[in-house]
């Protein structure tokens, strides 16, 4: 059986990715669409071989697609998804539009591939940080139950766009030729530089990416009441994520244990050679499906305490992959039937 698939937000760094791996991995497709905005309409990109129009979206567009797979912002699929699932399709959103609504999905394959039979019509891909974090840690918590996550986030451009890693590039020149940097996507320079993350800040101090790492993880983990913090920095880095992450255990795990549990993880990678000091980077991780983790060791600060560092690639894992892998288990277990997701309070 083959699928009628539709990329909104085709045009962008996790819509081309999407592309990609659609190939890649041999999704059994029997139709390709793309869309994207007005700017984007007219423009041809290549799928195997052949030149795919890149069509401007509108409310009938899904009309015969099976699966959308939707990368184009949280206020174009709050506005599409529910018309697409009113028109037959099952939408896997990679927007925070509807990640903690109760009647969506949080998913992802590696952590909780069961949550995926209960969707409505959506399903919803989690923050990139959040599922490079869930990935390398899930096995470790069923292992040894997690009862704190404190974490530090080393965030690539390419959480905010295209836009945004051509703007590192353009920068870096910028700086290499001694002109001042334009800042048109990132609120402040980027290139030879760092900042605290640019999203929405709220009430408790936290900015919304922080916020998503801790209600994210939890409602993956089911595990409301899961003590996690966060820290989130963006980076001069073009694509994969680093996280430094201090986990407290109920009881004591080993690092020879926790080697043991990750070596036999699905997505994750032990990268770690201690004379030679390596341990992942994001140059590693770029282009790779695997999340790399390192420097696994006893926190010297807490007896139950373990600390570990990762790098993965934002575009594949963190975004794109985990949402073609979510197509392929909708496809395994036979979970495409038409649904009704009915806009609930959550707004
Ligand atoms: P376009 O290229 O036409 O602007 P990125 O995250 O890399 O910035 O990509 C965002 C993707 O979402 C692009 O494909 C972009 O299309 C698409 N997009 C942005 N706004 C809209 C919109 N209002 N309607 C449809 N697609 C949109």
């Amino acid at each position: 059986k083959s699928y009628r698939v539709a990329i909104l937000g085709a045009t962008g760094a996790v819509g081309t990715e999407l592309l990609e791996l659609l190939d890649e991995r041999n999704f059994p497709l029997s139709d390709l669409k793309l869309f994207a905005s007005s700017r984007s309409a007219g423009k041809t990109m290549k799928f195997k071989g052949e030149d795919l129009l890149v069509e401007e979206v509108g409310d009938r567009s899904f009309a015969n697609v099976d699966i959308v797979l939707a990368s184009a912002g949280g206020s174009t699929s709050k506005a599409l998804a529910p018309k697409a699932v009113a028109s037959g399709a099952v939408v896997i959103d990679n927007s925070s539009a509807f990640r903690m609504d109760e009647q969506v999905p949080l998913v992802i394959p590696e952590v909780n591939p069961d949550a995926a039979s209960h969707h409505q019509g959506i399903i919803a891909n989690p923050n990139c940080t959040t599922i490079l974090m869930a990935v390398a840690i899930y096995p470790l918590h069923k292992a040894r139950q997690i009862q704190r996550i404190v974490a530090a986030t080393y965030q690539s451009a390419s959480g905010a766009g295209a836009r945004a890693m051509e703007e590192v590039k353009n920068q870096s020149q910028e700086i290499l030729q001694g002109k001042a940097p334009t800042s048109e996507v990132f609120p402040y320079p980027i290139a030879f530089n760092l900042f605290p993350h640019n999203s929405p800040m709220t009430a408790n101090g936290y900015c919304e990416e922080e916020l998503k790492m801790v209600n994210e993880t939890r409602k993956i983990f089911n595990a409301p009441q899961l003590r996690i913090t966060a820290t989130c920095v963006r980076v001069p880095v073009l694509r994969a994520h680093s996280e430094a992450i201090n986990l407290e255990f109920e009881q004591p795990l080993s690092v020879e244990e926790a080697k043991e549990i990750l070596s036999q993880s699905k997505g994750v990678r032990i990268v770690e050679d201690w004379q030679a000091n390596y341990f992942p980077m994001p140059i590693d991780a770029t282009g790779e499906d695997d999340v790399l983790v390192g420097r696994i060791r006893l926190d010297i600060s807490h007896p139950n305490g373990l600390e570990l560092w990762l790098c993965g690639d934002q575009i594949r894992k963190g975004a794109a992959l985990n949402a073609v892998q979510i197509a392929e288990l909708l496809v395994e277990q036979n979970l495409l039937s038409a649904k009704s997701y009915q806009s609930s309070a959550i707004s």
